[in-house]
Formats: structure tokens, sequence, C-alpha cells
């Protein structure tokens, strides 16, 4: 596996896969890579025969008062992790090679951003559709593959593909989760052991709504109102939102139906947590 730090050399080693006829596939991440990640780089596999990691703490996507400097940062692990999984190239490269301070041009979406983690954290989503684009047109995979963890991120990069029209096919891969149904997340470094345990809550409040949807409760209110229940029985979990929402438009639901999803944003200790579920899904 080869480790680029620079747009130009990058080009240039994709040229040779290319010839051979490979398609390549990327997933583009921000490192500290756990299992989660690897299952995308898994499906990157299957998808594609020659597969880029990127590894790209995007400061564009923090906002000024969130964990951008203690954002957990470890290169050699990642590419040794990377590695063993068979990635062929990992593209980590520093700031100041994807953002000049000249830049003039963002990409931001008209709708869809202003609700859910787009409310909480004003411009993330510019700053991720923006860094998005940038690896597109960096890389020009044939798929690129992403998580269900991060599913509004995932429904608006689905959307700025079809907008724009990169000729991209956008492949979302399921939530990684632990044994105990934690899901894993980088951020989960922030958590303390006591953090952990109490964080648990909101796994367990999805599977708790989508067991009831299995059951037939089809009311959505009555299912956010179980989630809620759910959720207040751990003092330390401060609730942002829990709702069900339509997969296309992310827009709250009356009637929950087989697809939709019931997506929960907290915070627990010093870590900001979101996970989700799609009702009626094995
Ligand atoms: P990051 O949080 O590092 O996540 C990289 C990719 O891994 C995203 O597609 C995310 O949804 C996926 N992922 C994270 N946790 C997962 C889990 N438990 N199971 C499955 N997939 C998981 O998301 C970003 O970085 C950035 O916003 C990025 C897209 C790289 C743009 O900067």
């Amino acid at each position: 596996m080869r480790t680029i730090e620079r747009i130009a050399p990058l080009r240039s080693a994709l040229m040779e896969p290319r010839r051979r006829g490979l398609s390549i596939g990327l997933v583009p991440t921000m490192g500290s890579l756990h299992e989660g990640h690897l299952q995308l780089v898994d499906e990157a596999r299957r998808r594609s025969g020659f597969v880029v990691l990127s590894v790209f703490v995007n400061p564009l996507q923090f906002g000024p008062h969130e964990d951008f400097a203690r954002y957990p940062r470890d290169l050699a692990r990642d590419v040794s992790l990377a590695e063993r999984r068979g990635v062929d190239l990992l593209f980590a490269p520093p700031a100041e090679e994807l953002f000049s301070p000249d830049r003039v041009v963002v990409t931001t979406p008209l709708a869809l951003a202003d609700r859910w983690e787009g409310a909480a954290r004003p411009g993330h989503f510019t700053g991720v559709l923006t860094v998005v684009a940038k690896l597109f047109n960096i890389v020009q995979p044939t798929v690129a593959v992403f998580g269900q963890k991060d599913i509004q991120q995932a429904v608006l990069i689905k959307a700025m593909t079809r907008d724009l029209d990169f000729p991209v096919q956008i492949a979302i891969a399921p939530t990684a989760r632990e044994g105990d149904g934690l899901a894993l997340s980088s951020r989960n470094a922030y958590l303390s052991p006591g953090d952990r345990r109490h964080a648990l809550v909101l796994s367990r409040a999805l599977r708790a709504i989508g067991e009831a949807y299995d059951r037939g409760e089809y009311d959505a209110s009555k299912l956010e109102q179980l989630g809620w229940e759910i959720l207040a029985s751990e003092a330390d979990v401060q609730v942002e939102y829990l709702a069900i929402m339509d997969a296309q438009r992310l827009e709250p639901v009356a009637i929950a139906e087989q697809g939709s999803i019931v997506a929960v944003a907290a915070r627990v200790g010093g870590a900001r947590l979101i996970d989700n579920m799609i009702l009626g899904q094995p």
C-alpha cells in the first residue's frame, strides 16, 4: 500500500490501475480508523478493483467551538490498519493541499441541511460536501462508500452526486456496532467508562422502537414517546433530538413505514453522539 500526501502524485499513481482497467473505489474518512471504517473498505473492495482510502480531518466541517483541535489523530496506526485490510492507496493530504487561503467556492446544500445535524452544527454540511466534492474530483472514483451511521451526510452526498452530475456510484454500508450495541465512532474515544455505559441507551432506544414497529406500532409519535422514555432513564444523557423521518427528505413522519429512519443525537459526557436505524430491516 502506498501513502501519498499530494494531489499530483496521487493522480499519477491512479493512472496505472486505470490503465489496467481497474475501477476505483473511494472511502473518505477523517482517520482514527475503527472496524466501521474498515467495513467500508471491504464494501469498496467488493465493488471495485482498486481501493483508495482518504484520511483528512477536514477543518471546514467543524464549528468554531467543536472538537477539531482534539479530534483523535494517529496516521501511523491508520496506515497499518488500512494496509492490513487491503487498501491499495492511502491519501493523507495536509490541510494546505486541499484548502488554499484564497478559496472562494464551497458546495452548500439548499435543503436538508438546516435540520437535525445541520441545525445543531451550522455550516457542517457545507464543509462535508465541499471536501467530498473535492475528493471526487481528485480521485475520480467509480464508486464511493459511506456509512449509514451518518445517515444525513449519506443522503446529502447522494443528493449532491445527483445534482452536480458526479459520475460516481454512492454505496451506503450498514452501521458497525460493538457487541453491546454501541455504534462505533472515532468520538467514542472521548467517553469515560461510565459515559460509555450511559451511551448504550441510544442503541437501546432505537432497538426498542424497531421492535415496537415490528410488532405493528406505526404511530410515529407513540414510537418516539417510547424512545424518549428509555432515553430519560439515563440522567447523564442529554438528548438533542429523537425523530422518525422519511428516508429521502428526512422530514418527520406521522406514520412510520418500512424504510423510515429513526435518528437520535445526544450529548454523553464530553461527546456528542449520533445513531440511527432503518425501520423494517432485519
Ligand atoms: P468519519 O467520521 O471518519 O467517517 C468516515 C466514514 O465512515 C463515513 O462514511 C461514516 O459514515 C462511516 N462510519 C463511521 N462510523 C461508522 C460505523 N460505526 N459503521 C459504519 N460506517 C461508519 O464522516 C466523515 O468522516 C466525514 O464527514 C467525511 C465524509 C470523511 C468528510 O470529511
